[in-house]
């Protein structure tokens, strides 16, 4: 098992593999404040929702370290600015608001402690969160491999694995598990445009763990799928709505229409964390817009004409309706999901 570590926090730096250099290079960003954690989350050095979670965790130590030499009404003042501003790094995956959500109750029910000790508790919490996201992620892909079979061949999209988590991944964990555990699998990882998350860290992290598959342009999965060379679709998801509806990275509805209409199984492997209990359809969730230049530009090579415009939504919601079942750390959970993911709160 090839150990890949995403986010590691040592001596008040937060140390994140930055995925806009994978695979050509492998370098470490350095996060020594919260400013440098926002800019991350942004510029997506980190990227996929748990990991986007734990790194914002992180950030929140980092300014409770910078501000606990303030008296306490300024750090409270100074905290809850810094939580803000993370707040708002990136707007789709809920893990991230539900870190920062965790860590202002914390700061709330400590209010009368010394500003070290509220320090201590946060970067208690970050640590926890952290290690939970691991065994979350083992205890998912334990479930979903139950679903595999020998020899299945698996589509996915997008980066799910340790790079997108703390560690193993969500969806690629399931594929890791089936793999560590001898079902001679094969898959089919979409390239992902425009980021390349697939051609570049899902296709890094299938080489480095020796995992059999192909690279496939998103335009190929369906003729795939209609002559029966995918078994099942397995993607995360950035938020699940109360009602079974998912966000995840562009191009998932699609896949999700076509498996539903060729009849092939379609899975969400994603943590409760990912899980927006406050949301009651896909309708609510906020969609990211990002850059026109991820689609003007290759590798900063000028690929669209001057003048063109863009419209570049980074995720879409796939309806309930077309997901066979949601593979969490509790368990699959299966359609009515109005009924079954209340069970999971
Ligand atoms: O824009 P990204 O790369 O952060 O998008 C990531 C995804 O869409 C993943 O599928 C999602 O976060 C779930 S992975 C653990």
């Amino acid at each position: 098992m090839a150990e890949i570590k995403t986010i590691e926090f040592k001596d008040n730096i937060l140390y994140l593999i930055d995925q806009r250099k994978l695979p050509r290079d492998y370098e470490i960003f350095e996060c020594k404040d919260f400013r440098d954690v926002d800019f991350a989350i942004h510029d997506m050095v980190v990227r996929g929702a748990p990991a986007i979670g734990a790194t914002a965790a992180y950030g929140v130590v980092l300014a409770a370290k910078e501000f606990l030499g303030l008296e306490k009404p300024r750090f409270f003042e100074e905290m809850e600015k810094a939580l803000e501003k993370l707040n708002q790094s990136r707007p789709t995956a809920v893990n991230l608001m539900w870190a920062i959500g965790k860590m202002r109750t914390l700061i709330e029910e400590n209010k009368e402690l010394e500003t070290r000790e509220i320090y201590e508790k946060i970067k208690e919490e970050a640590d926890n969160i952290y290690n939970e996201d691991i065994e979350t992620n083992k205890t998912m892909a334990k479930h979903g491999n139950e679903i595999i079979k020998q020899g299945d061949n698996i589509l996915t999209h997008c980066n799910t694995g340790a790079l997108a988590t703390v560690a193993y991944g969500t969806a690629l964990g399931v594929i890791r598990e089936a793999h560590y555990t001898g079902k001679d699998i094969f898959v089919y990882a979409d390239e992902t445009r425009p980021r390349l998350q697939g051609g570049k860290l899902t296709a890094w992290e299938l080489v480095q763990e020796g995992i059999p598959g192909k690279l496939i342009a998103d335009s190929v999965a369906a003729t795939l799928i209609r002559d029966g060379k995918v078994d099942l679709i397995l993607t995360g998801a950035d938020r699940v709505a109360n009602n079974g509806d998912s966000a995840n990275k562009i191009g998932t509805f699609m896949l999700s229409v076509v498996a539903k209409a060729y009849d092939v199984p379609f899975y969400i492997v994603a943590p409760t964390t990912t899980i927006d209990f406050e949301m009651e359809s896909g309708d609510g969730i906020k969609i990211e817009e990002r850059s026109s230049e991820e689609l003007t530009h290759i590798d900063g090579i000028r690929t669209a004409p001057e003048g063109m415009e863009v419209y570049n939504p980074a995720f879409d919601v796939t309806p309930h309706e077309n997901i066979t079942g949601i593979i969490t750390e509790k368990g699959i959970v299966r359609p009515p999901y109005k009924e079954n993911i209340r069970k999971l709160k």
